[in-house]
Formats: structure tokens, C-alpha cells, sequence
């Protein structure tokens, strides 16, 4: 993939289609055609219209979601809770987590945009799912018409390349942002192939600031005084921090409203969740006092082995409401998309990793209006 995937600085519409490229090509390789990942508009109901309005292109019965092209059928009942709509749900439902699951409306369009809301993913442990997890909500957010900025705030770049693009080739990344003072915001961003969503991509060069930084005055805020100027074009920045709680992870916080704690249901889940927390609450005492601890969202999870479920309970006991009704099956999609270098509401639309990031973004969504 190259760069010309993107277009620097507000972007020329032509060049955006090239992330289907990317998806053609994967499937090449596959030995299976692209149509394989969409469904026939046979069967449609009355929920056809709010199907397509969040991308659902499906001939689903009731309460079904299942993805025919994955490695294994996902659990039905797991894939059950995701339905989008009241409708398709059975009533008193009690969701993966243990508790009663609420119902998430499918919001409706916006006609202002911003002031941003920004969401810090983070967490120390590498492989948890928070870059996955910063595209996919970002893309679910973007679907349901809301702007999206996505910073790509680790050095190793991997949210630049889940989006199709070359860290390797950029010239011009975040930490250009960080460091040159005068240098406008828009000369770094890229348009995403994803529809209101954008994206600040990093490379190796943002390594450097962690040192450089050190001796800056204020050195903790020059992401929020970075990000300020972009704040009234979105309705969501969603940061993808690196795993470590250094001085990037310290400035994504700073900068952020809330935080996102993405948690792999194994059994080393938990550890070093307890110096996590802690980081969070210096950096609310000391330097954001409004940042909150949005949510644990439970990752990688498996409904089908015990080992999954015990870990999830686990996690619920510890963080209780604290803790996302939405949870993120495992499923082999997720490294797919990385090769394609899409999110997966492009790549597999009605895959239960999609319908698992829309309900994400729906819940966040309500837990924004409920403020
Ligand atoms: N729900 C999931 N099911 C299966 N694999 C996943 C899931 N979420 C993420 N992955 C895969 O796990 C690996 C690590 O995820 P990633 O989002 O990069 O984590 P992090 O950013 O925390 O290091 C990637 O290969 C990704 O494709
Ligand atoms: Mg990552």
C-alpha cells in the first residue's frame, strides 16, 4: 500500500477508494472473491431501513448474526445480545457481562459538529485490542454520522497501517505536531477512507518526542494544546495510546475526557490494571482534573470456553458498572482487517465484530447524553 492511499491535508476524493483496493487484493490472496464478505438483499423486513442506515446489508432472521466467512461460527447467543434494534431483542436480556443489558438507540444524524469529546485507549499491556478497538469505534462512530479524528500516539504506527497507510513514507507524522510549533494541524492529517473519519498517523519519529519532551515547559499538555485547534471539526478524537505509561501515555491522558481500558479475557488480564488506575488518578489530581475512567471493555473474549467467562466475571467484580455491557468476541476478522488495512464495518459489515463495535459506539453514545 502507498501513500497515495491518503490524501494529505483535506484529500482528493479520487484517491479515497483505494482502501478497497486493499480489500480486493486481500481477497485475491485468499482464493475467495470480495462479494464473499456481503450478503444478498433477499428476505429483507421492515427493519431494512435502519439495517442500511448503520450498515447492515443482511438477510438475517430474527436475532441472528453470524458471519458465514469467519473460521468458526460465533456463538449465537453471544452474537443475540449485539442486535442492533429493540425489536430483533429479546426483552430483559442479560448481556455477556452478567448484568441486565440496556438498549442502545440507534442515534440520530447530527447537523452541528463538535466541541470534540476525546477518548484515550490505553493500556500498558501490548495485545489487548487497543488499536483495534480505536479504529472499529471510530468507524461505528463515523457510520452513525458523528466526525471522527483518530491519533495514532505509538511510535510502532500500527493504527496508521490498520488504516492502509505506510508509516515508512510519511514525511510529515504527530510528532511533527508536537514539536514544531506553527505547524498547522491540517498539513499532518489524513482522510481515512471511512466517511467524516480522519486520521493523525505516527511513525518511529514519534519515539524521539518522549525524550525531547523531557525538558519542554509543560511538557504533560503538548497533546491537548496540539489537539485544541481540531477540537471544534469533530464530535469524537479517539487517541490509540502505545503500551507503556510514559510521557506519550501521560499526555494522551492529559489531553483526554475519558478513558478507555481495553482488557483481553485471559487469565493475566487484571495485572498491572492496578497501576494503570493509579497513573489515571495522579494525572486527574495533578493535570486533568475532568478526566474520567469511561470503561473497561472486555476484549478478545470467548463465550463458548469457561476459562472467558470466569475471566470476565472476574473483571466485572473488580470494576462493576465501570465495566462496557458491550463485549468483543474473539474472532479471526480482527487480524484480517489489519491486512486489509480497513476497519472491520468496511471490511466484514455484517460480521459480529462489526455488530459488536456498533453497540460499542451506540454505548458510548448513550453514556455521553446521559452526562
Ligand atoms: N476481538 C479480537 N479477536 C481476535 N483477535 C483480535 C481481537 N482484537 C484484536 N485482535 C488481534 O490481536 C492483536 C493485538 O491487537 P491490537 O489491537 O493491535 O492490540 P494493542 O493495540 O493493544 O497492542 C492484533 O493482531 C489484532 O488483530
Ligand atoms: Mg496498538
Amino acid at each position: 500500500m502507498n501513500e497515495s492511499t491518503f490524501a494529505p491535508g483535506g484529500g482528493q476524493p479520487g484517491l479515497q477508494a483505494v482502501g478497497s483496493v486493499a480489500v480486493r487484493t486481500f481477497a485475491a490472496q485468499q482464493g475467495s472473491g470480495d462479494e464473499g464478505t456481503h450478503h444478498g438483499p433477499a428476505g429483507r423486513n421492515d427493519q431494512q431501513e435502519s439495517d442500511r442506515f448503520i450498515g447492515f446489508e443482511t438477510d438475517l432472521q430474527e436475532g441472528q448474526l453470524y458471519d458465514p466467512d469467519a473460521e468458526y461460527e460465533p456463538d449465537p447467543e453471544y452474537a443475540a445480545t449485539l442486535a442492533p434494534d429493540a425489536a430483533r431483542q429479546r426483552r430483559e436480556r442479560v448481556g455477556p457481562t452478567g448484568r441486565p443489558l440496556p438498549y442502545f438507540p440507534i442515534p440520530g444524524p447530527v447537523t452541528d459538529h463538535g466541541p470534540a469529546k476525546i477518548i484515550a485507549m490505553c493500556n500498558q499491556k501490548g495485545g489487548v485490542g487497543k488499536t483495534t478497538s480505536t479504529i472499529n469505534l471510530g468507524a461505528a462512530l463515523a457510520e452513525y454520522g458523528r466526525r471522527v479524528l483518530l491519533v495514532d500516539f505509538d511510535p510502532q504506527g500500527a493504527l496508521s497501517v490498520g488504516l492502509g497507510v505506510n508509516p515508512m513514507e510519511l514525511d510529515i507524522t504527530v510528532y511533527n505536531l508536537l514539536m514544531e510549533r506553527g505547524l498547522a494541524a491540517d498539513e499532518v492529517l489524513l482522510k481515512t477512507a471511512v466517511p467524516g473519519m480522519d486520521l493523525l498517523p505516527s511513525n518511529i519519529d514519534l519515539s524521539a518526542a518522549e525524550v525531547q519532551l523531557v525538558s519542554e515547559v509543560a511538557r504533560e499538555s503538548t497533546l491537548q494544546r496540539a489537539l485544541k485547534p481540531l477540537m471544534q471539526d469533530y464530535d469524537y478524537i479517539v487517541i490509540d495510546c502505545q503500551p507503556s505509561l510514559g510521557l506519550l501515555t501521560v499526555n494522551a491522558l492529559t489531553a483526554a475526557h475519558t478513558v478507555i481500558v481495553p482488557l483481553e479475557c485471559e487469565f493475566f488480564a487484571l495485572r498491572g490494571v492496578a497501576l494503570l488506575t493509579e497513573t489515571i488518578e495522579k494525572v486527574r489530581e495533578r493535570l486533568n482534573p475532568e478526566l474520567q475512567l469511561d470503561g473497561i471493555l472486555a476484549t478478545m473474549y470467548d463465550s463458548r470456553t469457561v476459562h472467558s467467562r470466569e475471566v470476565l466475571a472476574r473483571v466485572v467484580e473488580a470494576f462493576d458498572d465501570h465495566v462496557f455491557h458491550t463485549v468483543i468476541g474473539r474472532t479471526v476478522r480482527f487480524p484480517e482487517t489489519t491486512v486489509a488495512g480497513e476497519p472491520i464495518t468496511t471490511y466484514a459489515s455484517n460480521s459480529v465484530g462489526a455488530a459488536a463495535y456498533r453497540q460499542l459506539a451506540r454505548e458510548v453514545l448513550a453514556r455521553c447524553h446521559a452526562e
